[in-house]
């Protein structure tokens, strides 16, 4: 099963395909995740892009398309994965398909995580990530068992520099103007399902379950 997670920032992608690539062992792909690596290692692209991605704003088309491209030819990527923030916008959307093309993969469908704007504050603003393992709490809907300390390995819980007021709005709007068109070029040839993503974590998940016709 290949799928892409489509949606607005804090719309619960990465919560959920962190547990959905769980259950089906299937690489959980986070463009975000992976850019970040390039950051906190300080590579020549690290270096390019953290400012653009402090303020919000998308790192450039090659640097993304190169990065998937590398990672779905990865032996891992054989059976399946989960794409978390690729495409986000009609550039990478061109790319990803020439990439599924000439590797011979066949997208099976792209989820789209559906929230209102008001919510996706509240989400950003109280998310913690993990230094060691990228889990994702929410101070108050998702809380660690001891605060500022992960549940799974221990490690520090940190607050993301692009959760910031300004980063957020930015975000959203770099949503709407570039990204939010890909919904109908997917409904276009059938390849998107929609998921409520305002419901609780629980509910979005046993919903996302569904809509990719996968029992829990
Ligand atoms: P990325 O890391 O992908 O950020 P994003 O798309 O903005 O998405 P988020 O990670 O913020 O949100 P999410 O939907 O995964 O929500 P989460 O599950 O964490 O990208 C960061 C940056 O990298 C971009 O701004 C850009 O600069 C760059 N970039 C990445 N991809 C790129 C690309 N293709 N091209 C160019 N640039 C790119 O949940 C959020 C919070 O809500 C958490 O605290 C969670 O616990 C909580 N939560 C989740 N679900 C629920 C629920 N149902 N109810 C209550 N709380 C919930």
């Amino acid at each position: 099963m290949n799928l892409v997670f489509l949606g607005p920032p804090g719309s619960g992608k990465g919560t959920q395909a962190k547990r959905l690539a769980e259950k089906l062992s299937l690489p959980h792909i986070s463009v975000g995740d992976l850019l970040r690596i390039e950051v906190q290692q300080g590579t020549v692209t690290g270096k390019n892009i953290k400012a653009i991605m402090e303020a919000g704003n998308l790192v450039p088309d090659e640097v993304t398309i190169e990065l998937t491209r590398n990672r779905i030819i990865q032996p891992d990527c054989a059976k399946g994965f989960i794409l978390d923030g690729f495409p986000r916008n009609v550039v990478q959307a061109e790319a990803l398909d020439a990439m599924l093309e000439k590797e011979n993969i066949i997208l099976s469908k792209v989820v789209y995580f559906d929230i209102a704007k008001d919510q996706i504050v509240s989400r950003l603003s109280g998310r913690r990530s993990c230094r060691k393992c990228g889990a994702v709490y929410h101070i108050k809907f998702n809380p660690p068992k001891n605060e500022g300390i992960c549940d799974k390995d221990g490690g520090e819980l940190y607050q993301r520099a692009d959760d910031e007021e300004n980063s957020i709005r930015t975000r959203f709007d770099v949503y709407n103007n570039q990204t939010q068109v890909l919904i109908e070029r997917y409904k276009k040839v059938k390849k998107l399902v929609t998921v409520d993503a305002g419901k609780e974590i629980n509910q979005v998940y046993a919903d996302l379950l569904l809509a990719i016709k996968y029992g829990n």
